[in-house]
């Protein structure tokens, strides 16, 4: 099993608190990021209530915070086979599972996984992704120098799912996985954790 949907949603205010934020990420078209300057405050009301959803499955935000992946893409494109990462004191250590809620964006954008390269495997390179916005940053993801090269590099997913934040879902993020992207705003609120996915689930 790779994701687990459940039917957590921000009330209309705190998803008004949250647009607020990272509006002005919408004034440019960009690929999609990890939006790392800037996290959602525990004490905000959004984030009061992600806390208590997950304080139900005895989980915290403290790994990474509560944070946002945005994008304006222009164009549709195919997402990147990887596997996440968290650098903590310099050592890159895995994030197992994510919990993902949307909040703007095409619920149809599908998320893909493939349960046979994942965290530990000797064929995961260490690759350098460059964004439009010039940022780069290291992940572990199939050998290939195009996300074309990398699917055909790992063939076919395991498992596939679209509408599946709709509007929230805990996903595995240690194998190998992807989302493709829609053009337009896409603005996903992420929760990253040290448990593995099958640990949370069954709580
Ligand atoms: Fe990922």
């Amino acid at each position: 099993m790779f994701y687990y949907q459940t039917d957590f949603d921000f009330s209309p205010s705190a998803k008004q608190y949250i647009k607020n934020i990272y509006k002005h990420k919408f004034n440019q078209n960009y690929y999609h990021d990890l939006d790392s300057s800037k996290l959602i405050d525990p004490i905000s009301p959004p984030g009061r209530e992600i806390i208590k959803f997950l304080s139900k499955y005895n989980l915290n935000i403290k790994y990474q915070g509560i944070m946002a992946f945005t994008s304006n893409s222009d164009t549709w494109f195919e997402g990147n086979p990887h596997v996440d990462i968290i650098r903590i004191n310099g050592e890159q250590v895995p994030i197992r599972t994510r919990f993902n809620i949307m909040i703007e964006g095409n619920i149809n954008d599908t998320m893909y996984w493939w349960k046979d390269i994942s965290w530990g495997s000797d064929q995961l390179v260490q690759n350098k992704f460059t964004l439009r916005s010039g940022h780069s940053y290291d992940s572990y993801s199939i050998p290939g120098n195009s996300p074309k090269e990398r699917w055909d590099y790992i063939g076919e997913p395991s498992d596939k799912k679209d509408k599946l934040l709709t509007p929230s879902a805990f996903v595995r993020t240690d194998c190998t996985h992807t989302v493709n992207v829609s053009p337009g705003p896409r603005l996903i609120i992420t929760v990253a954790f040290a448990e593995t996915f099958d640990d949370i689930v069954s709580r």
